[in-house]
């Protein structure tokens, strides 16, 4: 009877950590309607906990997503559809196609962004939360790539969820122009302080964001507008934003000064440690340091040239250590300190103990796992911003980085050897993750406890910074240098007229006296 009523108690405090104990419980239970239908698999990894632990509040979550939930994921309270449209479906898009390649970025997003205005709102499902949307008591709109969403917003109050971490234009829109002096842009270098990199981070800064919205925006707005022609433009919805959850955390990136309507959240896909199966259990027993190796889901190894997967094979085979490598094909060879797998529980393989690197893609949330549990990170940036992160990482001395090109077998192994010899990466690694893992509130429960609080205040627009209101002429002060300038001006002409009216008249007096004379 007592055991029972021990075990009651046990269950009962860990669902109450689950959901987060922190929090007062909600007035009732709110409708809330998560928008990412053109997002990858791994930006919706950063709305799952959000999504269960809203649930287990007592909230009712509905999602649009680009693929369906394993069985895994299914959450009770939750009500997933996925968009059918093929257009971003990740087995139609080869990110090694797009190495350090923007313009082959821009030209995919650019393609395929406005098909997706054109033909999302046609799917039925689409349709129907569209005409229902008044229903739900706020929205959560993933804010890249997801601006075909923007018609669900108007009129609504919604959330933005920045998967990608801080967006200098997102944060512009809200009224917190941040810096370029020392905030980099989204795909320069981390740290822009040397007078070149300040030119160079400046002119990013500023024409980046141009020519997303010229080149890519424009025909998606385009699109939406032949079907929306009452709506104003998405950067004009965007400004109505009441917050926006931001996948980045101070300790783990940059310090910029936020609004409190910006807030971190960073590793909010981070699920506590979960014991392995019994396989990889037994393989990263023992006292072998192990590697581990993912491209994530995007950057697929199958994909990858062969000449690469080539090096990968007799690098590791060479190795004095145990390499744990998701890998989405049958392995061409079968090596005895290998252990091949197409799906790896990475969170708790990187906070195994023996796991000593992990050689990455460098994508934001493999980065931000391997912060939080401690694992030095060996670099492979393939687009977008991961070459940013890696470099990041060389920066913060928790990791190397290697371009594809510049890929051998010697200094593939050379660089394991360092990260696993030199001290240095573990012991900068781990006060990073010791300070990120120190906060009042774990990121789950920031994350709920400022949507709640979005709901219980209507929006909260007593949170919005008064720079919304400024144009960017008013905010660089620059009427009232120009009104100064012209102040000075006249106030100069006006000394010199009056110096030469004074000499000028003795001047032309003695002049007329010569001529007299
Ligand atoms: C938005 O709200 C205004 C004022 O309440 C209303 O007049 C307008 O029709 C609404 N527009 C849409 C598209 O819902
Ligand atoms: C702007 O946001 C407020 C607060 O969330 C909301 O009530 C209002 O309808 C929104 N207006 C527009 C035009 O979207």
């Amino acid at each position: 009877m007592v055991g029972l009523r021990v075990l009651v108690l046990v269950v009962l405090a860990g669902a109450l950590q689950a959901v987060g104990a922190a929090l007062p419980p909600p007035e009732r239970s709110y409708n809330i309607l998560m928008l990412l239908p053109v997002s990858s698999k791994s930006h919706r990894n950063v709305f799952m906990p959000l999504a269960k632990a809203l649930t287990q509040r007592g909230h009712k979550v509905t999602m649009l997503s680009n693929s369906p939930l394993s069985e895994a994921e299914e959450i009770p309270g939750l009500t997933h559809y996925e968009n059918p449209l093929v257009h971003f479906k990740i087995d139609t898009i080869n990110t090694f196609d797009m190495m350090d390649d923007h313009e082959k970025m821009f030209k995919m997003f650019n393609e395929r962004l406005p098909l997706m205005a054109r033909d999302i709102y046609d799917v039925p499902i689409v349709k129907n939360l569209y005409n229902r949307r008044k229903e739900f008591d706020v929205i959560l709109l993933d804010s890249i790539f997801n601006e075909v969403m923007y018609p669900f917003t108007f009129n609504h109050t919604f959330i933005a969820v920045s998967t990608g971490g801080l967006d200098p234009t997102m944060s512009s829109i809200m009224g917190n122009t941040l810096n370029p002096a020392y905030v980099p842009n989204f795909l320069e270098v981390p740290k822009p302080l040397s007078t070149l990199g300040r030119w160079k981070n400046l002119a990013l800064s500023i024409f980046f964001p141009i020519s997303w919205e010229y080149s890519v925006q424009a025909p998606i707005q385009d699109e939406i507008t032949k079907r929306f022609p009452d709506l104003p433009s998405f950067r004009e919805m965007a400004r109505n934003v009441s917050l926006t959850l931001m996948n980045s955390h101070f300790s783990t990136s940059l310090v910029v000064p936020l609004l409190p309507n910006q807030v971190e959240v960073g590793g909010l896909h981070i699920e506590p440690t979960k014991r392995l199966p019994k396989d990889l259990s037994d393989f990263l027993s023992g006292t072998t340091p192990v590697v581990y190796m993912s491209l994530g889901s995007v950057a697929r190894s199958s994909a990858m040239p062969q000449e690469y997967k080539d090096i990968f094979f007799s690098a590791f085979a060479k190795l004095p250590y145990k390499v744990l490598w998701k890998f989405e094909e049958e392995p061409q060879q079968k090596l005895k300190n290998v252990f091949v797998q197409k799906w790896m529980p990475q969170q708790d393989i990187l906070a195994h103990p023996n796991v000593k690197v992990f050689i990455s893609h460098c994508g934001l949330l493999g980065s931000l796992e391997a912060l939080h549990l401690g694992t030095p990170i060996l670099g492979l940036p393939v687009f977008a911003d991961q070459p940013k992160n890696a470099k990041l990482h060389e920066v913060m001395g928790i990791g190397r980085k290697i371009s594809w090109p510049d890929l051998t077998e010697q200094l593939l192994i050379d660089t394991i050897e360092e990260l696993i010899t030199n001290p240095m990466y573990q012991e900068n690694i781990k006060s990073i993750s010791a300070a990120m893992k120190d906060r009042p509130m774990s990121a789950v429960e920031t994350a709920v406890y400022w949507t709640e609080y979005v709901i219980r205040h209507q929006g909260a627009v007593h949170l919005r910074s008064p720079e919304r209101d400024l144009t960017w002429v008013q905010l660089l002060h620059l009427d009232l240098l120009l009104l100064l300038h012209v102040a000075l001006l006249l106030i100069y002409v006006a000394i010199w007229k009056f110096v030469s009216f004074c000499f000028g008249r003795k001047d032309r007096g003695n002049k007329s006296k010569r001529k007299n004379e």
